[in-house]
């Protein structure tokens, strides 16, 4: 062979091998099928109602029953995923600045499933209680109670278990297994994204900056504010003297608010009294974001508090409209998990809340135009300043 066949021939044998290789990531890649990719077969044979395997005849709406619940346990496993990605995000010392802009996008998805799932309660609701007794003896002593991812939800948000309705006097954690036990004790003695926020906050600089204290200039502000607003109700030619009384001392009670702000022993008697949760000094951080929230670099912090905030709201609305949704179909009857229902479910819409104390925060803001000016230096540190020169 002269050196041009050799040349066409090694071509070709280098051009089979790279077609080969092609072909083979190819199959590699093309190789899986939807069915087993989203492993189908499992999931769509996992659904045996029990008035069929018992009884023989299939009470119709169990299959929706059981549809309805794997559906909410598929989304409760995202929002897991999610919220555990967040939380190991916040775990740092020090947070990188673009994990929270992360950390928001994800929770904003926590927060659109929620929603889903509030709305999903009605397609439960298109079966009437009489359905329901059909084949309701047979999940007898199953209950939502034992939904293990919903636990871990609540833990990992940060529900603490003394803040827990407690039934029959026995932890939540006696109707799990060993391991499910074990595991939801993991998440609860753990830190949360509760404490992990809490970190954060805590470690907020700008609080106090060289001569500059925020808080002393925000009581500044409030003072005035109070003042004005009780001079205006003294000098009310539209007020009666009882009403005034009484304005004067509603204004006086959301004064002692302020005063916890002011006074840090008084903040540390509430926590004491379980009034309120979250720290002294992350208070105060979760005020200034709020306060200063217009300024670029709180932007983000702003969000995702808030993303904390509607998520607990969220979570709140669901039990409620699932605790309406038991009245409907139960009315005062007893759960299958042995909790007084309705009246247990409500309690929980009560007593469950997580951040509450970043609600709180709207109890201590002023207008925009009673904020107290930030000196020039700390207005720099807080906004985006790109100078060409550097
Ligand atoms: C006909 C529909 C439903 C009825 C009558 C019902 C009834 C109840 C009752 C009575 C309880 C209190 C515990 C007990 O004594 O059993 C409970 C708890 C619970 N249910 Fe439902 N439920 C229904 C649908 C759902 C659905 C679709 C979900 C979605 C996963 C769900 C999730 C839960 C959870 C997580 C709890 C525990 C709540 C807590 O302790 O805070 N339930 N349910």
């Amino acid at each position: 062979m002269n050196f041009i066949g050799e040349f066409i021939f090694t071509s070709y044998l280098h051009g089979t091998l790279i077609t080969l290789i092609y072909l083979m990531e190819d199959l590699k890649y093309s190789n899986v099928h939807y069915q087993d990719y989203l492993g189908l077969n499992e999931i769509l044979s996992a659904q045996h109602p029990r008035s069929s395997a018992i009884e023989g005849s299939p009470a119709h709406e169990e299959m929706l029953f059981i549809i309805v619940h794997q559906a909410y346990e598929l989304w409760f496993k995202q929002i897991i995923h999610e919220l555990e990605s967040v939380r190991d995000m916040f775990r740092d010392q020090k947070v990188d600045e673009r994990n929270i802009n992360v950390s928001v996008h994800r929770l904003n998805r926590v927060k659109e499933i929620f929603q889903l799932l509030i709305q999903q309660i009605s397609i439960m609701e298109t079966m009437t209680p009489l359905d329901f007794l059909d084949f309701r003896n047979y999940l007898f002593p199953a209950s939502g109670f034992q939904s293990f991812q919903f636990r871990k939800i609540e833990n990992l948000l940060g529900l603490k278990s003394d803040q827990r309705i407690k039934l029959g006097g026995c932890p939540y954690t006696s109707v799990f297994k060993e391991k499910q036990a074990d595991e939801l004790i993991e998440t609860d003695s753990g830190k949360s994204l509760f404490d992990y926020t809490e970190d954060w906050l805590e470690r907020t600089p700008f609080l106090e900056m060289g001569n500059y204290k925020f808080l002393d200039h925000y009581q500044k502000s409030v003072q005035e504010m109070l003042n004005k607003e009780k001079e205006e109700i003294n000098l009310s030619h539209f007020l009666t003297e009882d009403e005034k009384e009484m304005r004067l001392m509603m204004l006086g009670s959301t004064n002692t608010y302020f005063n916890a702000v002011f006074d840090m022993n008084i903040h540390l008697e509430k926590i004491k009294k379980g009034e309120v949760r979250l720290s002294y000094k992350a208070s105060i951080a979760a005020l200034l974001i709020n306060l200063y929230r217009d300024e670029p670099i709180l932007h983000q912090p702003f969000n995702y508090l808030t993303c904390l905030m509607d998520i607990d709201e969220m979570l709140t609305t669901w039990r409620f409209r699932h605790s309406q949704m038991v009245m409907r179909m139960l009315g005062n009857k007893i759960g299958t998990g042995g909790s007084s229902g309705y009246q247990y479910l409500r309690e929980t819409t009560e007593r469950h809340h997580i951040y509450r104390d970043l609600h709180g925060i709207s109890t201590l803001m002023i207008p925009r135009s009673r904020l107290p000016q930030l000196p020039k230096t700390i207005l720099k540190n807080l906004g985006f300043y790109f100078n060409s020169s550097h």
